[in-house]
């Protein structure tokens, strides 16, 4: 199995370090090949996405992520910027399917900053559509009017085909999980999302188990502060996406514990942490690499097919917090800070 291990920029180094030595560790007949992508990308080829670097993440059984970014990048043209890097990865591999789970582990509960009782106990799975939206529609840009002013423009697009494919993925997840799917959308006021609500209704009907509604982006937001249980799969557009599963992760006690997939139309996968480069704490190895630890153990399930392997290193990493070891992010009274390093040290020996 050949996997492409793309760390990127800032804090992806150390992270994407830890993550396989846990594959490694499996021994697995793994072939682990690196290359770079982001800002480290442009500094090796002159691009965020090089042309060896997507050829390796094609040819590639999967591609473990680390991150990218970092503000020595921010003046630099949007086409060489890190973020076009990964946009450009996940639009020309279709990875269409964003699976952004948030799980609560009972020894994070505290970690929150809701109460423990609102989210111990949380299991909710954000479906993100990732390859379409105002991510990617046109027109976009900043042009200067007659008049001198500039404005900007993007263009939220969705078509039939892309809501369908996404919903389908959504409805599949429910049907494995709590069957309760809610559909995120602005339908009060954008056209885009008033098909996304009929397409994703429509579908409804072939999924007679699955329990459907529909929910305004807004109150969504609010509902995942006030009452995060009521949740079990959200299924939402690229744009919205971003931001709930962000707010989601906070609810878990820390942006550092949360994994993502993206799939294509085989399954074929990315994997990776869904917190950014921090570039503050970049290099200081501090960093929490569960995150990304947890997203190879997603790797291992979705796109390798080693559930059992998979289930080790949940479990490993589990044990490990169980033990009171904690990164700065997680860290609460009592407990016992460690680095980065003498976490991935931890999750290698519970394996
Ligand atoms: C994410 C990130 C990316 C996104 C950025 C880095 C382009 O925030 O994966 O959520 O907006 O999709
Ligand atoms: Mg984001």
């Amino acid at each position: 199995m050949n996997i492409a291990v793309l760390p990127g920029d800032g804090i992806g180094k150390e992270i994407i370090a830890q993550a396989v030595r846990v594959l490694r560790r499996l021994e697995l007949p793994l072939e682990l090949e690196e290359a770079p992508v982001g800002g480290a990308g442009y500094e090796a080829a002159g691009d965020p996405l090089p042309e060896a670097t997507l050829v390796l993440a094609r040819k590639a059984d999967a591609i473990l992520f680390g991150a990218i970014g970092g503000p020595q990048y921010d003046a630099l043209p949007r086409d060489k910027r890190p973020e076009r890097g990964l946009l450009r990865l996940r639009k020309e591999l279709g990875l269409f399917a964003n699976l952004r789970p948030a799980r609560v582990y009972p020894e994070l509960a505290q970690a929150s900053s809701l109460k423990p009782e609102l989210v111990a106990g949380l299991d909710l799975l954000i479906v993100r559509e990732l390859t379409g939206d105002i991510y990617f529609g046109e027109p976009r840009g900043i042009a200067t009017l007659a008049n001198g002013e500039r404005e900007g423009v993007n263009t939220m697009r969705y078509r039939e085909s892309e809501i369908l494919r996404i919903a389908r993925v959504a409805f599949e997840a429910a049907r494995k999980r709590g069957r309760k799917l809610c559909s995120v959308d602005k339908a009060n006021v954008l056209e885009t999302t008033e098909l996304w609500r009929q397409v994703v209704g429509a579908l409804g009907k072939d999924y007679a188990d699955v329990e459907l509604s529909h929910m305004y982006v807004d109150n969504c937001a609010m509902q995942l502060v006030r009452n995060p249980k009521q949740f079990d799969v959200i299924v939402t557009g690229n744009l919205f996406g971003d931001i709930l599963s962000d707010e989601a992760s906070m609810l878990t006690g820390s942006i550092g514990m949360l994994p993502s997939a993206s799939l294509d139309e085989r399954g074929k996968g990315l994997y990776e942490p869904i917190h950014g480069a921090a570039p503050d704490i970049a290099g200081k190895g501090v960093a929490n690499p569960l995150a990304t630890i947890i997203s190879a153990a997603m790797m291992l399930r979705y796109s390798l097919q080693r559930a059992t392997e998979a289930d080790r290193v949940e479990a490993a990493v589990h044990k490990v917090l169980q033990a009171g070891l904690r990164t700065g992010d997680i860290y609460t009274a009592g407990m016992r800070k460690v680095g980065t390093q003498e976490m991935g040290d931890a999750v290698v020996a519970a394996l």
